[in-house]
């Protein structure tokens, strides 16, 4: 049997322990030689594994997150190195998303249950053939553990003074196991480690250690000093505008490390939990504070990277590292919002507008696919898609909203435009089948009337004192109602499905939209994000004139507005594609060139290394945005990279002909960034664009790899080019 973990038993440990994060234990003896061994474990909670004092694999917040209520992962580890003749295993178990507090500031009570446990088997093959499994149940015993508490968002209390004690029995769990499932996610794990850049002494007088960047992880530090002095640590992302030490945006997230010594040197780093930081103020340190004794681990779900993007614009540069910063920050298990507060939540409109470039940066079609799977067991009979997978939103707020649900068709597309894969889109074929039908149910006929959205969040156009941008929600609506049903059609196209009835639908939505929403020329919502949705979407049809007109709309609303963005979540990532669709590509640089607010590089200016919710999280005189929702790592904003990638150094894919099989090359250059270059390194092979200005010519450089085509586009002229390396020159516009 592959998954012999079922034949094991859930084991907790004591209701009353609550916070206190348990251990259990095992020993065993073997009279005959080892050939193999395998260890297959799960929790409901995260595990750290232990055999003979030696950590099993390198794996961190195991088993991930998934909706419990339909399958929980488990993963396998060959364990035969790590066993002896009699041998011990520990297993400790922390709350992790399970039994975590989740979402509600409110409560201490975990989400899902109140106290973790674990379920693991071994398997040992000997040298003569036979087999022993050696599986959690009541023969094991339980004990606290020095982690006095370890949660998601309030972080770990440890007491180093404490040794276990086994002398408690299990209890036993009762989970169904037919849901265990072989584990689907990218190994967690630590990628990186970063030194101390500065240690600072701030006016108040704080210890705060600068990482230098902002980052998901944990510290890991080493300290001398005597048993049951207790240090306590706290993570910030900024400092205030004195330098003083700041954290009030975590919410009600306390992210706070409190460990208690044993005597003499010892070392530690989180165990059961992460945090989002930059920087850590030290409380009550025993010695000098020696920056070579900590270390920032960087965490993240360890997908590799495959996009790369330089240009001769050095804060460009800096803003694209940001992106990818953003990315890996937020891709822990699930595409979360943020990593620091009383969210970390796999906000679903955060995940569709930061897809594409999600599948750029990174090969993220395992990560996304596991994701997506839990989205299609959380969607409703109905077709309705929480606006939070994994769900933690019960009823009455369990009710989707525009762009957040059209997760449900925009990412399964983008993932198969990235990396081809026809199997994976059938699977998912259905929920974004559902979704359709969701909506089209809903108020409005062809239009999506009468529901809650969010709207185009975080637009800087929104009135005051409301987060939803000047854009009419319900014109958002419709328009992703339209982008979805376009999605599902072409999808059902790949999958040889007759689609008459859903393009009929598509036409439909079409005319009522522009019926309900074109007046004398302009859109009722007369917004930068209304024209961009309305030209990017397609819903001007083959109307050229009308494309036309709503185009010199925009251009006009940008230039009202100071040749700057007013655009949130729903309008930003298609902004500067949908100025380039209108021949409008200088437009397109100009915004993202901007180094005064709003802007992308007004973030940089300001020292940001992520990218940050708002606009100005941080403003010119040092001040923050409302420190109820104020991140400095959302990584919506950062969608702007799969323009860097496909119009400024101008590699696209071919949704005709998905990963990167053919593909376009079209730069447009702009003498403002002086040159660009972008790698991918794709399914079908490494792909290289790059250009650079020399006066008033520029000299173009591509690489189209073994087995692809691509159809290169330069100056005006475009060419059916195969595999190799070429050179062109052409003139700046
Ligand atoms: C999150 C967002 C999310 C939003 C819903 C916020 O609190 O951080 O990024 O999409 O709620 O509008």
């Amino acid at each position: 049997m592959n998954d012999f973990i079922k034949e094991a038993k859930f084991i907790s440990g004591e209701a009353e322990w609550k916070l206190i994060c348990p251990k259990f234990r095992k020993e065993f003896t073997f009279t005959k030689a080892i050939k193999s061994a395998e260890l297959q474990i799960s929790a409901l909670g995260v595990y750290e594994a232990k055999i003979n004092g030696q950590r099993v694999g390198d794996l961190v917040m195991m088993p991930g997150w998934t909706e419990y209520a339909h399958r929980l992962q488990y993963q396998s580890y060959d364990v035969t190195e790590m066993l002896s003749e009699s041998s011990v295993i520990e297993i400790g178990a922390g709350h992790g998303w399970y039994a975590s507090r989740m979402g509600t500031p409110k409560t201490t009570n975990g989400f899902y249950g109140d106290v973790p446990s674990v379920i693991a088997a071994l398997k040992v093959v000997f040298t003569d053939g036979s087999e022993e499994l050696i599986v959690t149940d009541e023969t094991w015993k339980a004990a606290t553990s020095e982690v006095l508490q370890s949660q998601i968002y309030d972080g770990e209390t440890m007491d180093a003074r404490i040794v276990p004690q086994f002398d408690t029995n299990v209890r036993i769990f009762d989970y169904d196991k037919e849901k265990l499932i072989p584990t689907e996610s990218e190994d967690i794990r630590v990628t990186e480690k970063i030194a101390v850049k500065k240690v600072i002494v701030t006016p108040k007088g704080e210890i705060v250690l600068d990482f230098g960047q902002n980052l998901t992880g944990y510290l890991e530090f080493t300290v001398c000093g005597s048993a049951g002095h207790t240090v306590k640590l706290y993570h910030g992302e900024v400092l205030d505008k004195d330098g003083n030490f700041y954290n009030e945006n975590y919410r009600s997230a306390k992210a706070l490390t409190t460990y208690t010594l044993k005597d003499g040197v010892q070392s530690y780093g989180a165990i059961y939990t992460f945090y989002g930081f930059r920087y850590v103020k030290l409380e009550n340190w025993p010695e000098e504070v020696k920056a070579e004794n900590f270390t920032a681990c960087v965490v993240h779900s360890d997908m590799k990277r495959t996009g790369w993007f330089k240009c001769g614009h050095a804060k460009i540069n800096k803003l694209f590292e940001n992106i990818i910063y953003g990315q890996r920050g937020n891709f822990l298990d699930v595409p979360t919002d943020c990593p620091q507060r009383d969210e970390r939540l796999g906000w679903t409109g955060d995940a569709e507008v930061f897809c594409k470039t999600a599948v750029t940066n990174y090969d993220a079609e395992r990560f996304f696919a596991k994701w997506l799977r839990d989205m299609k067991l959380a969607q409703r009979e109905d077709g309705m898609i929480p606006r939070i997978i994994p769900n933690i939103l019960p009823s009455p707020n369990e009710s989707s909203s525009s762009a957040w649900g059209d997760a449900a068709t925009v990412c399964p597309w983008e993932i198969y435009v990235a990396y081809g894969n026809k199997e994976l889109l059938a699977e998912f074929y259905g929920m974004m089948e559902k979704w359709v039908n969701y909506v089209h149910a809903k108020p409005g006929g062809y239009l999506w009337k009468d529901s809650f959205h969010f709207g185009d969040w975080l637009g800087i156009d929104a009135p005051a004192g409301s987060y939803r941008g000047a854009t009419s929600e319900e014109l958002i609506g419709s328009a992703y109602f339209y982008l979805s049903t376009t999605l599902l059609i072409k999808a059902g196209k790949v999958l040889g499905y007759d689609m008459t009835k859903y393009e009929e639908l598509k036409e439909n939505i079409r005319k009522a939209y522009l019926a309900e929403y074109l007046k004398d020329g302009r859109l009722t919502s007369d917004t930068q994000t209304a024209y961009v949705v309305t030209i990017h979407f397609g819903l001007c049809g083959c109307d050229a004139e009308l494309k036309k007109a709503m185009g010199d709309r925009l251009i006009e609303l940008i230039e009202e507005a100071g040749d700057s963005l007013r655009t949130g979540f729903v309008g930003t990532p298609y902004l500067l594609d949908t100025l380039t669709e209108i021949g409008r590509p200088d437009k397109a640089y100009t915004l993202l060139l901007r180094e005064k607010f709003p802007s992308w590089l007004f973030s940089v200016n300001m020292g940001a290394t992520t990218i940050w919710e708002h606009w100005d999280g941080l403003r010119e005189d040092g001040s923050f945005w409302s420190k109820d929702m104020n991140s400095f790592n959302h990584y919506a904003y950062g969608s702007v990279a799969s323009w860097m990638y496909g119009t400024a150094a101008g590699i696209k894919s071919d949704e005709n002909c998905p990963a990167y099989k053919h593909f376009f090359i079209s730069p447009i250059p702009d003498k403002r960034l002086g040159s660009a270059k972008a790698k991918l390194d794709t399914r079908s092979g490494s792909i290289m664009s790059e250009w650079y200005c020399e006066g008033d010519d520029v000299r173009y450089s591509f690489v189209i790899p073994e087995g692809t085509t691509a159809t290169v586009t330069i100056d005006g002229k475009t060419e059916e080019l195969s595999a190799g390396k070429y050179t062109r020159w052409g003139t700046l516009a």
